[in-house]
């Protein structure tokens, strides 16, 4: 048989194009999402962060009783013991959150009694475990950089409800806000074969465990290519300042070759629906916040990006804006992202370990060949 010449057409970059495996969690067709079959715009409007997590692990929607008792068993797993707490006040929080966060949930695994068990029923109170605690952990991060003790969350209340609660210092968080962060929890939680879904993936494959996968999951969500690019909108926001600069700024940028953060997208060519929904929540957002004009500039910024390059805005644009609103500190939007993140990255574990095969792929070499070894001493 001929030997097939598997480096023939060899990707140098990206990976663009290549379907790495099959799902059923979710998927990009044009400019629509869908989670297990749902429109994501059917369940922003409608569902809860609960609910669609469930969604995500279940291949299901629940039952009114099933929701019922998977909300309460997340809501239950969101406490953190105080030995957590004792250890976690030692890590030093003069890192970016997303590495705290990295440290942290990497830490819960010395906790959890199913760490080494890879079962379905164990991987799955593992993520119940892990998604109920990342929220906390990441209020917890900014009560103790501030020198305070964590705010504990208040049982039977949503993730959302007690997201604002606990990074509102333990004040009652404003209903509308508390919507708001629902909202953005289920359109963040889950996006195809993302940069850390594949992370979670590539690190289910080897048949590590489910905490090695998330920690994976949360480096890769980090960079400023992903996860990382809801701050950078608004650290760019804050260096343009006015109006009257943002349209330079973007020709700037794009004449030096510089990225602009949260436009464009490896996958959408007509438009992000997420960014569509969260386009409308900034609006709002910023006029009653007082801040009109960063909304402004950002659709300024939005619209010269889409005139000069073709280019829309991804999730991260308006979450910026968004987020930035209801004051929340700019370096705990990606750290959020993560908090409703984990409900897909646990969906895409469940998927990679049911049906598993090492990812392996190869390389193509263009390096050198045919060296020989000499002694140190006649090396030039
Ligand atoms: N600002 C300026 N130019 C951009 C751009 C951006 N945000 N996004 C893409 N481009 C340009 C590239 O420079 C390239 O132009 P060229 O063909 O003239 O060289 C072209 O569009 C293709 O971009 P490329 O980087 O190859 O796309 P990709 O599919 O590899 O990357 C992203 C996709 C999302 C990583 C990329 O659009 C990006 O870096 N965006 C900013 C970061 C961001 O918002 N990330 C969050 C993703 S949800």
């Amino acid at each position: 048989m001929a030997e097939v010449n598997i480096y023939e057409g060899a990707l140098d970059k990206g990976l663009e194009g290549v379907v790495a495996c099959t799902t059923k969690i979710s998927f990009i067709v044009g400019d629509s999402l869908t989670f297990r079959g749902y429109t994501i715009d059917d369940l922003a409007e409608n569902s809860t962060f609960e609910e669609v997590t469930y969604l995500l692990w279940n291949d299901k929607l629940p039952t009114a009783s099933e929701l019922q008792a998977f909300s309460s068993e997340l809501h239950k797993e969101m406490t953190l013991s105080p030995e957590m707490i004792t250890v976690l006040k030692g890590i030093p929080t003069n890192v970016h959150p997303m590495a705290w966060l990295r440290t942290a949930v990497s830490l819960l695994a010395h906790w959890d009694k199913d760490a080494n068990d890879n079962s379905p029923e164990a991987n799955l109170r593992k993520s119940v475990r892990l998604t109920g605690k990342m929220t906390t952990l990441l209020c917890a991060f900014d009560a103790i950089r501030k020198g305070k003790d964590p705010v504990a969350p208040k049982a039977g209340q949503s993730i959302a409800w007690n997201m604002m609660y606990m990074l509102g210092g333990g004040k009652e968080p404003n209903a509308h806000h508390v919507k708001v962060m629902d909202t953005c929890l289920i359109l963040h939680a889950d996006h195809e074969l993302n940069c850390s879904a594949f992370a979670t993936r590539v690190t289910s494959s080897s048949l590590s465990d489910l905490h090695s996968a998330i920690v994976s999951a949360i480096g890769a969500l980090k960079g400023p290519l992903h996860g990382g690019a809801n701050e950078q909108v608004i650290l760019m926001l804050q260096q343009i300042g006015t109006m009257d600069r943002a349209q330079q700024f973007v020709k700037d940028a794009l004449a030096a070759k510089e990225k602009v953060m949260g436009i464009g997208h490896r996958v959408y060519k007509n438009g992000d629906p997420r960014a569509r929904i969260l386009r409308a929540m900034s609006e709002k957002l910023t006029k009653d916040a007082g801040i009109h004009h960063m909304y402004e500039m950002s659709t300024l910024i939005d619209d010269t990006m889409y005139k000069e390059k073709g280019l829309m805005p991804n999730v991260d644009f308006y979450s910026a804006t968004v987020y930035f609103s209801m004051g929340i500190p700019t370096d705990l939007f990606t750290p959020i992202f993560a908090a409703s993140r984990i409900s897909g990255w646990c969906a895409h574990a469940f998927e990679q370990y049911a049906n598993n095969r090492i990812y392996r792929p190869r390389g193509k070499w263009m390096g050198k060949e045919g060296l020989k070894w000499t002694p140190a001493a006649d090396r030039k």
